[in-house]
């Protein structure tokens, strides 16, 4: 049996996961929020929860006790504190295994008219995501980085991967398929140890998501 300690739990590839992890694992799941009343617990035996902010490490550190695999599914302005934060408290507890929810385009590998878009949509905002990534890898923990496309709320888990050095492929994903793919990579931790995955629906290819 594991303890997975996620970050962002509220967010909403994380409910997903987090769905999908109670229905195919016995894992204890804990969760971490800032405001805990946003949540709804199902199995109280399985599920508990940690109010704290991801940037303060006294709050990481007390939710990482115990703790076997860190999920971060995280947002925000102040991401690469965030990032910053979590390395410190992980190697402070000697948690290694960490999955780290980031972006397309945060190493410039989307190909052809559709890159120079989300270059300039995503300007400032893949900038502090590519240097909190950045920390993730560079640290001493095993982790795997996770790029989604652009997201959608599709009912449906649909998906390729590509990996780090590698073009990215297609313009979208649903949240539900990141959700799946991340629980399925938290059953088996041994694989895509400091890798980095790049997520898209398959035949998605164009200059622009669909609805733009
Ligand atoms: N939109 C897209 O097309 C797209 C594409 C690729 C990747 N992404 C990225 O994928 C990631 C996950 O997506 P999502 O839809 O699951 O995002 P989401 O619903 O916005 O979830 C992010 C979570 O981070 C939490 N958070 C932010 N700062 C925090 C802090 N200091 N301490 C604790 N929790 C904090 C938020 O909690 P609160 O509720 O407390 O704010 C929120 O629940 C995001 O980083 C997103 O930018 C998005």
């Amino acid at each position: 049996m594991q303890n997975i300690l996620i970050l962002g739990a509220n967010g909403r590839i994380a409910c997903f996961a987090e769905q999908d992890l109670l229905a195919k694992t016995n894992y204890q799941l804990i969760y971490f929020l800032r405001n805990s009343s946003r949540l709804t617990i199902q199995n109280p035996n399985r599920e508990q929860v940690i109010e704290g902010d991801a940037t303060k490490v006294s709050d990481l550190e007390r939710a990482l006790v115990g703790v076997d695999i860190v999920y971060a599914n995280l947002a925000g302005k102040d991401i690469v504190q965030q990032a910053q934060a979590i390395v410190q408290a992980m190697q402070k507890q000697g948690i290694r295994r960490i999955y780290w929810v980031s972006s397309l385009g945060i190493y410039d590998e989307v190909p052809g008219a559709f890159g120079v878009w989300n270059n300039q949509t995503l300007d400032g905002y893949l900038q502090p995501y590519a240097k909190a990534a950045a920390i993730i890898e560079a640290a001493p923990l095993d982790s795997t980085i996770i790029r989604p496309a652009w997201l959608t709320n599709q009912n449906e888990v649909n998906y390729e991967i590509t990996h780090k050095n590698e073009p990215f492929k297609g313009t979208e994903v649903s949240r539900k398929t990141v959700g799946v793919v991340i629980s399925e990579l938290i059953q088996n931790p041994q694989k895509a140890i400091n890798d980095s995955l790049g997520i898209n629906k398959p035949n998605t290819d164009g200059d622009k998501p669909a609805w733009y």
